[in-house]
């Protein structure tokens, strides 16, 4: 059954209809289309999923949509500020 999940992403408030026990990852990537979130193992050991929640690290791959209820959620989309690219997205525009 789908619930409405109401959280902040990347400084906007926002609130998604949907199965609550779809990845972040997921939703992130085919519900709002911020594909800097990448998939990798899926398991929670490589750290390409990562997002900050609640300006902590977390693994969006293994984490239900569920569980950001009321949490601000920023991905690497949400980094950069004034214009200007943050040292980690600036990292992955020189690394490709
Ligand atoms: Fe590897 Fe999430 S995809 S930790």
């Amino acid at each position: 059954m789908e619930q409405t999940i109401r959280f902040t992403l990347n400084g906007k408030k926002t609130e998604i209809l949907i199965d609550p026990n779809f990845t972040l990852l997921w939703v992130l990537r085919t519900k709002f289309g911020l594909t800097g979130t990448k998939y990798g193992c899926g398991m929670g050991f490589c750290g390409s999923c990562t997002v900050l929640l609640d300006q902590e690290a977390v693994r969006s791959c293994t984490l239900p949509i569920s569980d950001i209820a009321g949490k601000k959620i920023i991905t690497i989309e949400g980094l950069s500020k004034n214009g200007k690219l943050h040292p980690v997205q600036q990292a992955f525009v020189d690394n490709d």
